[in-house]
């Protein structure tokens, strides 16, 4: 007689999800077609729980979704008028924090940030803007860093680490100064030995990281999030996530 293996659930804003150990609740989320919003997480990466857009209210305690493991009988709400409120204020201050010119950006339409603030519904930063004076950086070749457009999410640094194996990439600094920096003695993106062919290259959620000489390849009112949801584009697989640079 065989064993019977019980499967293991946690309940959704009431639907039942399963999952299987190790995974997150944003991994059995995904996995069962539940969305739940979030910026700084890629199922290709290590989840480092660095936006908080995923928090969800985990049996009356708010926690992020990516990083926190599914256990059996959670009771997780995700899709509240709280929750989205909460959500909306994180993205409004992303936007206050750096220096987000969305009619002016390459990435305007392919950008996360700009697609989740459509999604939650966000018409105003709401907040006073920072204008913080940051760096742009056009020594590499083949690739602009902007930092006026970081919202610290770590995908590259984790991409570079994880994937490509260089540490192009980190964190540095604390509180309001915590900033991108590029493992060069200069602080040059040109002077370390990034390649525009590296997973790092690929996974801004933002206009951070452009590749060069592809500005307006793809016109816009054509581009990703012109004709899609972000909820439609972070529930497909991950290679169709990419931004459209090429
Ligand atoms: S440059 Fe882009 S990928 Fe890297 S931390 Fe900033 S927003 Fe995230
Ligand atoms: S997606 Fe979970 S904290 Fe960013």
């Amino acid at each position: 007689m065989g064993a019977l293996v019980m499967s293991k659930a946690i309940t959704i804003d009431g639907k039942s999800v399963s999952f299987i150990d190790g995974q997150t609740i944003m991994d059995a989320a995904l996995a069962a077609g539940v969305y739940i919003p979030h910026l700084c997480h890629n199922p290709e990466f290590e989840p480092h729980g660095n936006c908080k857009l995923c928090i969800v209210s985990v049996n009356g305690r708010n926690m992020t979704a990516c990083t926190m493991p599914a256990a059996e009988d959670m009771v997780v709400a995700s899709n509240t008028p709280e929750l989205d409120s909460d959500r909306q204020a994180l993205v409004q201050m992303l936007f206050v924090e750096g220096n987000h010119i969305c009619p002016a950006c390459e990435a305007s339409g392919n950008c996360q940030l700009q697609a989740a603030a459509y999604y939650l519904k966000m018409l105003s930063p709401h907040f006073m803007h920072f204008y913080p004076p940051r760096e742009v950086d056009a020594s590499h070749p083949d690739i602009f860093l902007d930092l006026n457009r970081c919202i610290l999410c770590e995908l590259c640094v984790r991409a570079s680490r994880e994937v490509d194996g260089k540490n192009v990439f980190g964190i540095s600094g604390r509180g309001i100064g915590t900033h991108l920096v590029v493992n060069a003695a200069s602080g040059r993106l040109g002077d370390t030995n990034f390649a525009v062919t590296d997973r790092a290259a690929q996974v801004c959620p933002t206009g951070a990281i452009l590749i060069k000489r592809q500005g307006y390849k793809i016109p816009i009112g054509q581009r990703t999030f012109d004709h899609k949801k972000i909820s439609e584009v972070q529930m497909e697989p991950v290679k169709r996530t990419e931004p459209e640079h090429e």
